[in-house]
């Protein structure tokens, strides 16, 4: 996908939330030899050294991969966030990130301070593309008229039981790529291995459940990050580029939608 600056962000990533860092690696490195160019971590994964380590001992060229990091709560403000994102950066040993983003929102004042730190990162260079995760429009808007660069990615709870179609509609209407995190449901993605009309809609077309599921997030042109740490399930997840959903299963899996979210609330997080 393009985003508003013309950076390409590749549609599918690999997820590493939880991911031990011993297994993060094999991971980055299984993902990189299965065609991903897209990882995504944070400094609170606590995974940014093996991430990092397994894109350098990869065949593929800096330049063709795109890896995301976030500032974590407790970092955020001005000055911190410089230091955080040294931190990150160093951890990572690369020269520069792919999108670095807000971890949460944590009051306007620190959204604006915290921001305008990606601000300076991304004059420098130092980083390609900036942007947010767990905004929602009331929070998206107070940046947009409050800041010199707007956001390029917005990164929230996404999944078939809470679809976002507003949240969306409102991001491409600002030049904003929606992204999405937990896209199999997370902790509870047995609920979606186990949903009857993703199970149709698989048994169709001849694919897993998650296949349907990550082929969903790429029609509605929304960036999708599944996180596995088993090989298996990294190469089956992006195995997805090879056939389409029509507009039947398109409207099966709307009606899932169920406003059925998992992490908290974007308002008043406490940690
Ligand atoms: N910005 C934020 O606040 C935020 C919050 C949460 C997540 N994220 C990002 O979004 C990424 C994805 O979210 P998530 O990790 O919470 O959840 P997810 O990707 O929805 O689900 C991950 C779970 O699905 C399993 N899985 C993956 N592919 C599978 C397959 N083909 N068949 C069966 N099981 C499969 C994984 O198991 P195994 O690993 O055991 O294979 C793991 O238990 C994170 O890793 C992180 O990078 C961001």
């Amino acid at each position: 996908m393009k985003l508003h600056n013309q950076l390409e962000m590749p549609i599918v990533g690999l997820g590493t939330f939880r991911s031990k860092p011993e297994e993060a690696y094999i991971a980055v490195k299984t993902a990189i030899d299965a065609g991903y160019r897209h990882i995504d971590t944070a400094a609170i994964y606590r995974n940014e050294e093996a991430v990092g380590k397994a894109v350098k001992d990869s065949k593929v060229k800096r330049e063709d991969l795109f890896i995301t990091t976030k500032v974590w709560n407790s970092d955020q403000g001005y000055e911190e966030t410089l230091k955080a994102f040294e931190v990150s950066l160093d951890k990572l040993g690369l020269e520069y990130v792919d999108l670095y983003l807000i971890h949460w929102f944590k009051g306007y004042d620190k959204s604006l301070s915290t921001y305008k730190a990606l601000e300076t990162l991304y004059k420098q260079g130092k980083v390609k593309a900036i942007g947010v995760c767990n905004y929602n429009i009331h929070h998206l808007q107070h940046l947009i008229d409050h800041v010199e660069i707007k956001p390029m990615v917005n990164q929230v709870e996404t999944h078939v039981f809470l679809q976002n179609h507003k949240l969306q509609e409102y991001c491409v209407n600002n030049g904003i790529q929606l992204e999405a995190y937990a896209p199999l449901f997370s902790h509870n993605i047995k609920e979606t291995l186990e949903n009857e009309t993703l199970n149709l809609i698989a048994k169709k077309h001849n694919k897993s459940i998650p296949q349907i599921v990550i082929r969903w997030f790429i029609q509605r042109e929304i960036v999708v990050i599944p996180k596995s740490v088993t090989p298996s399930r990294i190469i089956q997840n992006f195995d997805v580029f090879g056939f389409e959903l029509d507009d039947e299963d398109m409207n099966k899996i709307r009606k899932l939608n169920a406003a059925r979210k998992i992490f908290p609330e974007f308002d008043n997080v406490d940690f």
